[in-house]
């Protein structure tokens, strides 16, 4: 268990280094692509323009209008993702308590853990089967479309199996979290399924840079451009 220890902190190094480094290259790349015309012709964001961006970013009204299960599919896959994230914040801060103060019980924490998980589960597996038996998904689907949503399922399925069955204490998970940020690392929580959900994790972080999944940074960029031209 000790190799595997290691391994997760190394690979945590690395995607956490990969990560930062990847999203200040890739605007920086995506900022040098000819633009075809001059920054100087962009307008001030107004309030109008901000607001429509979020608007477009959050609400995703063009797909609405083309694909109704698929923008409802989305919605809930990114719901479920952003509860796990706001879960996983207890990896380094007491989120419990903070939950407790805005009225959330403490022993809800595992209900909501494993009900965004299994909505994310859900919701990958149907991505998954659209671009398997819709021929015109499965048309345009290369490796790379299938490669990461089987890998963010395999990291999901884990992280609900290790919280169910072989539950870790998140004192212990914060401690050792902390003590990677401090530069300082402690051997993690010894349990494998623990530290497996860790490892693949930083394996999808790693992917996720290096290949597709980070669209972020480009759909705000995007949404700028073409929410500024219909403002002018
Ligand atoms: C792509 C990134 C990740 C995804 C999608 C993910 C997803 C999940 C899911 C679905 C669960 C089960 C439900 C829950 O308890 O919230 C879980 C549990 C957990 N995750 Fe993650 N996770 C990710 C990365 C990480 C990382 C980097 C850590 C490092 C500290 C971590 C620590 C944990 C812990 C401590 C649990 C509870 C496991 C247990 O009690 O045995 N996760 N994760």
């Amino acid at each position: 268990m000790t190799a595997l220890s290691y391994l997760v902190i190394i690979f945590g190094y690395l995607a956490l280094l990969l990560f930062i480094f990847g999203i200040i290259y890739r605007a920086w790349r995506w900022n040098r692509l000819p633009q075809g015309f001059s920054w100087g012709l962009f307008p001030k964001p107004t309030r109008w323009v901000v607001t429509s961006m979020l608007w477009k970013i959050l609400a995703w009204p063009t797909l609405f209008k083309a694909d109704r299960l698929l923008w409802a599919g989305a919605l809930f896959f990114h719901l479920g993702l952003l509860v796990l994230f706001a879960g996983h914040l207890g990896s380094f801060i007491d989120i419990a308590s903070l939950g407790e103060r805005i009225g959330i019980p403490s022993e809800s924490s595992y209900v909501i853990g494993i009900t965004a998980g299994t909505i994310v589960a859900i919701t990958i597996l149907f991505y998954i089967s659209r671009r398997l038996f819709i021929r015109r998904s499965s048309e345009i689907s290369v490796f790379a479309d299938h490669f990461w949503l089987w890998v963010l399922l395999v990291v999901v399925l884990v992280g609900i199996y290790s919280r169910v069955f072989h539950e870790v204490s998140s004192d212990a998970v914060r401690d050792f979290a902390l003590s990677v940020v401090a530069f300082n690392p402690a051997l993690p929580p010894q349990n494998f399924w623990f530290l497996m959900h860790v490892l693949l994790s930083e394996f999808f972080i790693i992917y996720a840079v290096i290949g597709k999944p980070i669209h972020l940074v480009g759909q705000l960029f995007t949404q700028y451009i073409l929410v500024s031209e219909e403002g002018s």
